[in-house]
Parts: structure tokens; sequence; C-alpha cells
């Protein structure tokens, strides 16, 4: 048997398999949680009880156009598992009234809540959307395409990193690189390639943090890109942010910028070399390529931490099997390792890769020049 290395990590090793049972139990009841609050949040339910306060389960029902019998047993789960409170349980059924804890607005209600965790319970509920076809691809050693996880998996995603943009984009992620942050603030209006924009909040976020700048994005997937230019337009800010559904991989991609980043998405591609070879070339020799991507462990550790196996998760149910549609695929997964990266840059014809003393506890933050 392999030797296991030692390891911080949060899960003991193999269990008996009564503690097995146990925790796979634990998990059901925990998926149903996630799933539960996907319910909540895509109905409405939290918004309108933070919003018109607590509620019975035919107020709530008429408040969000719902059925009562569904909204009633929704809430009953939701006070059973604690997630809302009931004010007395006791009461009749139809008088029972349910409410939001205070402080769970920034969790399951406030789409710019650094700690919102509705857009992940909705991304989760992406990933399973296409199960049948991803067990077919583990099968074949094919892909699933990314439009097959639908709306639910990239508007979770957006979800996710919008906050993130909102906040930290353009006030600690890019002052990180001091001479890129003073470039973006200086004339000639500069110019930002944004590889793989998904919905466009990560262009739009810097659009707003540095006024005069125009932002490029790029996406292969023509949903997000509908939805990320109506985004921009509603944001006002058309005239600097442009949206194109392009593969970044192409040869074709023309231009000159000042930064080039990509978040999240290197390693969902195929071909990650081509699209690092691109952003080197469309910035140019002195120009700066930012590369935010998942902060894995250094090796593969087993058992992991909680990082590990929340990444390991994403990767057997999405990040992998997106990738794996165009073949030849480099087939990377979540789970990029920094040497895996590293590798990429050089082959791209990167001289050097830093990473940024940037705080996070899920990204690390390439910054790849030459
Ligand atoms: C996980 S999402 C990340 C979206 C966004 N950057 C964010 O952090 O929220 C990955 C995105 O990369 C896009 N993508 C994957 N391969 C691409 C390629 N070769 N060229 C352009 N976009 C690509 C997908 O369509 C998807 O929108």
């Amino acid at each position: 048997m392999e030797a296991v290395a030692p390891t911080p990590a949060s899960m003991p090793g193999p269990v008996s398999s009564d503690a097995l049972v146990e925790r796979l139990f634990n998990a059901t009841i925990a998926a149903m949680d996630i799933f539960s609050v996907y319910i909540g949040d895509r109905l409405g339910y939290y918004r309108s009880l933070a919003a018109e306060g607590p509620a019975t389960s035919a107020e709530l029902a008429a408040r969000t156009g719902t059925a009562e019998r569904y909204a009633r047993e929704w809430l009953e789960q939701q006070a059973v598992t604690a997630i809302l409170a009931v004010d007395d349980a006791g009461e009749d059924t139809a008088a029972r009234r349910y409410r939001l804890p205070a402080g769970y607005e920034a969790v399951l209600v406030d789409p710019d809540s650094l700690t919102a965790m509705a857009p992940v319970a909705q991304i989760f509920a992406g990933c399973v959307a296409p199960l049948p076809r991803l067990l077919d691809a583990f099968r074949t050693g094919g892909g699933v395409p990314y439009e097959a996880y639908g709306a639910d998996l990239h508007e979770g995603q957006a979800g996710t990193t919008r906050p993130q943009f909102r906040h930290m984009l353009g006030q600690a992620w890019l002052p990180a690189m001091p001479d890129v942050h003073a470039r973006l603030l200086a004339d000639p209006p500069a110019r930002v390639a944004d590889i793989g924009v998904g919905l466009g909040w990560s262009s739009i976020a810097i659009a707003r943090a540095y006024p005069t700048c125009h932002v490029d994005g790029f996406d292969l997937d023509e949903a997000s890109v509908a939805v990320a230019r109506a985004n921009v337009a509603a944001e006002g800010l058309a005239d600097r942010v442009t949206i194109h559904p392009r593969d970044a991989g192409d040869p074709e991609l023309a231009g000159h910028y000042d930064l080039a980043l990509a978040i999240e998405c290197i390693h969902d591609m195929p071909d990650p070399v081509a699209v690092l070879r691109a952003m080197r070339r469309l910035v140019g020799e002195g120009g700066t390529t930012l590369i935010v991507d998942e902060k894995v462990a250094d090796a593969f550790i087993a058992p992991g931490d909680d990082v590990e196996r929340y990444m390991y998760g994403f990767s057997i149910l999405h990040c992998l099997p997106v990738g794996m549609v165009e073949q030849p695929s480099a087939a990377t997964g979540t789970v990029m390792r920094e040497a895996t990266l590293r590798r990429y840059a050089e082959e791209a014809g990167f001289q050097a890769v830093e990473v940024l003393p940037i705080e996070h506890d899920f990204f690390r933050f390439y910054r790849l020049t030459g």
C-alpha cells in the first residue's frame, strides 16, 4: 500500500464502517440543506422574509406567488434544520410564523455580501444538473459541455465571485501589483483583457475602480456573453467595457493590453498553454498577466483538508468534464497545483511566475511576466 504523508488535514483517515455510515448520513442531511437553500433563494423566500418580515406559510406563499402546501413544507424543513426560527412551534401549523434569524441576510440574501452562501447552493445545483451525461463522460472519456450545466452554474459562479470583485479586485488584488495599479490609473487610458469573463462582473469592477480604463472581456459561452453584455449595459459602462464571444486560445486574437487576467478559468480549459500564450502576446514582453486560480495544496495528500475536498468535489462534477469536451485536452481539473501552473506558464514562454502576497482562503494569485 502507498504510504500516506502526515498532514494537517481536517479529515481523519479511513474509519470504521459504522462511522462511515454516520458520516454519509450526515452528509446527506447537509446536501439536503444546500438544496433547500437553493429553493429558498430561487423562489425569493429568504428575500421576502428579510424584506417583509416573519410570515406564516400562507403569507409567504402569497408574497412569493408560490403554492402554500409547498411553502409550508419548506418552512417546516427550514425550522427543523435550524436555518429559520419559528416563533411558536406549539402553534397550529397554519398559524406558525417563521423568521430569518438576525445576521442571516448576509449569508442568504445580500448578493454583495462576502459571506453569501446562496450562490454556492446555486452553483452546486448547476453542477448536478447533467448527472446522466456526467456518468457517460466517465465511461467514454469524453466531456460535458459548459452549456449542459445551465444558467444555475454560470449565475451561481458569478454570485460567488461578484462580491469579491466588487470589494477586492480594484481595492486589494490589483493594487498588490503597484506598477500595474499605477498604470491602470494613468493616461493614456489603460487597456485590460479579461479572459473567461463569465457574466462580466470582473470587467465591470475593473472599470469602476479605474475610471478611464477600457476592458475587453472574452468568453466562449454565448449564454454568458449575452448576460455579461446586459450587465455591462445596466451598469452604464458600455463605452468602456466590451464583451467578445471568443475563444481566448484563438491564435488570431489580437490587440495590445497593459494587463491580461484570467480568473478561475485556466483550469477549465482544454488547452491552457494556448490561452496563456495568447495572453502573453496580448500584453507584450513588458506586460503583466494575472492568473487567479484555486489555492490547492502543493501535492496530493490524503486525506486532504476542506479546501482540497471542496475543489476535488467541483472537479469531478464540473471542471474536469467541461475541460474534456475538446480533445486532446490537458485535462487539468479544479485541482491545478502551483507546479502545474508554473509548467503551463513556462511552456507558454513566460520567464517568471510570482505568487502575489494576497490573503485569500480559496484563491492563489500568479503574476506572469517576461
Ligand atoms: C468558472 S467560469 C469563471 C467566470 C469568471 N471569470 C468568474 O470568476 O466568475 C469559467 C469561464 O471560462 C470560460 N472559458 C472556458 N474556456 C474558455 C476559452 N477557451 N476562451 C474563453 N473563455 C473560456 C467559460 O465559458 C466560463 O465562463
